[in-house]
């Protein structure tokens, strides 16, 4: 399948991976109508075109927490992303430095975080979640501090996992039996995994030894409700401030007020998010909470967004919206997916050339000229 434009990911995943990895990545919650409106809020965002303002040199560079960035882009953490490709979280991480970006792990990788942390030469991000079991969070601090993580992301929106009912009519989620031993049986010729899906316990990266292996993929959202903790308050981030002192990111933030609480913590930034519409369904998109939560905190905290990117387009909506830089989810999922590191990088490329169209042709010569007055007002979909 040729790849010309970065959405094309999405059908070449489609045709290489086993269904449910594909629909654990593509679904949302619910009825999936805030994934749908991720998307198509962002889209129907009007941009304001200029012209005949020599745009000969632009620059994309920004910084985040003194650290340089080659485009406002991070790669968002993604549970099981290392099942994409063989020791994907690698390959991930390996095109994201390659271009000069952060990669993001997540708590519940598959590859372990010194691999993912020694594969590259940037320092990685590392993505927390609250889990029941506290002495499990400072060990992975401890572990993330160890591999030269100095980025904290904390993610907030899943006390409880949402229903994603696509999982559970793959298999995915729920008991299988056979239908899990077939859906096994059909992967082997695929992949050369040693990722622990078939029972290879140890290699689960982050979460191994933790309470029953979801290695064996019993029930893996069931794992998720059982150890993550519904009793996450600003207490507790309180508590995870004591363990960690590098930049420190709030991932989940939807709601001015809560943005506002995230700038009295003292947090470093926020990610407005909705978990790329699956958590909360009927919740707002980013799209549309982000002006009010930009208007609430700019400039006190650094904002990140992310849930429905798709283009280079849809990153310079976003920063015109008010966000500092952008997390990747699904977008480089489906690379990963179709192409390995080549694919993520090749995205990535794909994402920078579009943005640089975009900036020409709304005047803007760096990532600072990009706000309001980059959109056409009155006219803003979301
Ligand atoms: C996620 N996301 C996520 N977030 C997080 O903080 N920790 C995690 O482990 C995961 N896992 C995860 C798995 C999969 C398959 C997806 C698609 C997403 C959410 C992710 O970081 C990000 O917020 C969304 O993916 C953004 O939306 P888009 O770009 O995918 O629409």
């Amino acid at each position: 399948m040729i790849i010309s434009a970065p959405t094309d990911y999405r059908q070449a995943a489609k045709r290489r991976i086993p269904p449910f990895l594909f629909h654990y990545a593509d679904g949302g919650s619910y009825t999936e109508h805030t994934l749908q409106h991720n998307v198509e809020d962002l889209a129907g965002i009007a941009l304001r075109q200029r012209v005949l303002k020599d745009m000969s040199s632009l620059s994309l560079e920004t910084e985040l927490f003194g650290e340089s960035m080659a485009m406002p882009i991070a790669l968002a953490p993604v549970g099981l992303g290392g099942m994409y490709a063989r020791r994907g979280e690698v390959q991930a991480a390996r095109a994201a430095s390659q271009k000069g970006i952060p990669f993001t792990l997540s708590t519940v990788s598959v590859c372990p975080i010194d691999e993912v942390a020694s594969a590259i030469d940037r320092p990685i991000w590392f993505q927390l979640y609250v889990l029941k079991d506290r002495g499990f969070m400072k060990h992975a601090l401890e572990r993330a501090k160890a591999a030269g993580v100095k980025t904290l992301v904390f993610t907030v929106d899943m006390p409880v996992p949402g229903a994603r009912y696509r999982d559970a009519h793959s298999g995915m989620s729920g008991k299988l039996g056979p239908a899990r031993r077939m859906v096994q049986a059909a992967m082997h010729p695929f992949w050369a995994w040693d990722v622990g899906i078939h029972g290879r316990p140890h290699d689960l990266g982050n979460v191994s030894d933790y309470r029953g292996h979801p290695t064996e993929l019993e029930d893996y959202i069931a794992w998720l409700g059982q150890n993550f903790d519904p009793a996450i308050s600003w207490k507790d981030l309180e508590w995870i401030r004591e363990f960690w002192d590098g930049p420190m990111i709030i991932k989940g933030i939807l709601d001015p007020e809560d943005a506002r609480e995230a700038v009295r913590f003292g947090a470093d930034g926020i990610v407005v998010s909705n978990h790329g519409g699956r958590q909360l369904d009927g919740v707002p998109s980013t799209a549309r909470a982000l002006p009010a939560i930009a208007d609430a905190v700019k400039g006190d905290i650094a904002i990140l967004a992310d849930s429905g990117i798709r283009s280079g387009l849809d990153v310079v909506r976003m920063i015109a919206l008010g966000a500092d830089s952008v997390l990747l989810g699904r977008a480089y999922i489906y690379a990963l997916a179709a192409a390995g590191e080549a694919g993520v990088a090749n995205l990535l490329e794909l994402f920078e050339k579009e943005m640089r169209v975009a900036m020409t042709l709304t005047g803007a010569r760096c990532i600072a000229d990009l706000g309001p007055d980059s959109l056409v007002s009155g006219i803003n979909h979301g």
